[in-house]
């Protein structure tokens, strides 16, 4: 252009033009809920992370603000803001992933299963809106209740005719950090060393921490697991008692969220051997959705791991945690369908 200035944010998006032309990665992803205490860190790891070409930040409060902070950052990804309803459908149309931290979260005393009345909705009105504008894009969902989120999310896709269970992951990976984190504690290991597959769903029994499969191999006393299940289980009810009365940022969740959707891009670029765990369309239960260890790759989902050999202690944790996922699932459902 002749003039240079006059052009709002030209060399950003000559940048991701080129990027785009080049064929170099760079994937447009997109944050809901943006501006909130999970938003603003995930928002800031994104644009650090060099697959991302496109940023878009899009929230009901606040965007503009954070928007405008985190463009200033100077790394790869062009960050755009989007604020209300109205730019919703300007925020999804284009994305390969699209990360769903909006919504309510809990106050000391609540479950998980106490926002449903909140979340459900934004999370149907959000999906209708992937559903619309970007049905091929990999959806990362955070919002809680996630058991129930979930198959919320699968059923307005399914009504909209997009539905592709291989694209619809619910992130449990807060669960798998935290696993990793505690058990490397009584292993005197460094947490990078230690790899926990943790199955089920992501609110309270239903976390099910495989300990008897822990790499690298190890063992533990009956107190030691009962000690490390209990941790992993209420990791979340232990950050929330602290927040009491303050707004907190995320951080913990924004780091997994980001580590989820790294791996999720990896894949979508083709990477080989991508695994993590997630809550996903499963047939490795006799439950419609269960988290399991996943393989990700240009399709999202491409294969689902199954159990592998359980003890008796997690057994029992299997039966406990199936019956509550049975009725989350259920609670989702027919939030929709009624
Ligand atoms: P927050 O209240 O700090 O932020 C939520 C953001 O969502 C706010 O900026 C709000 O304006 C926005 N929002 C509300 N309605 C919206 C709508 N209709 N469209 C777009 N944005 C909307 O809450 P926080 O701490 O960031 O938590 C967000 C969610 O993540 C909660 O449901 C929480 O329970 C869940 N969570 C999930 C975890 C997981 O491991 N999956 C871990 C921790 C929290």
């Amino acid at each position: 252009p002749a003039n240079r200035l006059q052009v709002e944010g030209s060399s950003s998006l000559w940048r991701a033009d080129c990027r785009a032309k080049g064929g170099s990665p760079g994937f447009k992803v997109a944050i809901l809920g943006a501006a909130g205490g999970i938003g603003q860190p995930l928002a800031m790891l994104m644009k650090m992370n060099p697959l991302v070409s496109v940023l878009h930040l899009y929230d009901v409060a606040n965007t503009p603000g954070v928007t405008a902070d985190i463009s200033h950052m100077d790394t790869g990804a062009v960050v755009r803001g989007f604020l209300g309803q109205n730019q919703l459908e300007d925020a999804l149309t284009g994305m390969d992933l699209v990360i769903i931290p909006a919504g309510v979260p809990r106050k000391p005393g609540m479950t998980r299963d106490d926002l449903f009345n909140i979340n459900a909705g934004i999370v149907r009105t959000l999906c209708e809106g992937i559903a619309k504008c970007c049905p091929k894009a990999i959806v990362n969902l955070i919002s809680n209740p996630v058991n129930s989120t979930v198959p919320i999310a699968a059923e307005v896709f399914k009504k909209a005719g997009t539905y592709d269970p291989r694209r619809l992951l619910g992130v449990t990976m807060l669960d798998v950090v935290r696993a990793n984190t505690f058990v490397a504690e009584v292993l005197g290991l460094d947490p990078r060393e230690v790899d926990v597959p943790v199955v089920g769903g992501h609110a309270g029994v239903t976390i099910l921490p495989l300990l008897s499969q822990v790499k690298p191999a190890c063992s533990f006393t009956q107190e030691e697991t009962e000690y490390l299940t209990s941790r992993i289980q209420n990791g979340g009810t232990e950050v929330v008692e602290q927040m009491f009365k303050k707004e907190f940022q995320q951080m913990s969740q924004a780091y997994a969220a980001v580590k989820f959707a790294d791996a999720c891009l990896r894949g979508l670029r083709g990477d080989a051997g991508v695994v993590e765990c997630a809550f996903v369309s499963s047939q490795v239960t006799e439950l419609p959705f269960f988290a399991s260890r996943v393989r990700l790759g240009r399709h999202g989902v491409e294969e689902i791991y199954p159990l592998g050999p359980l003890n008796e202690y997690e057994r029992v944790g299997l039966e406990k945690a199936k019956k509550e996922l049975a009725g989350s699932i259920e609670k989702g459902v027919s939030f929709v369908r009624k």
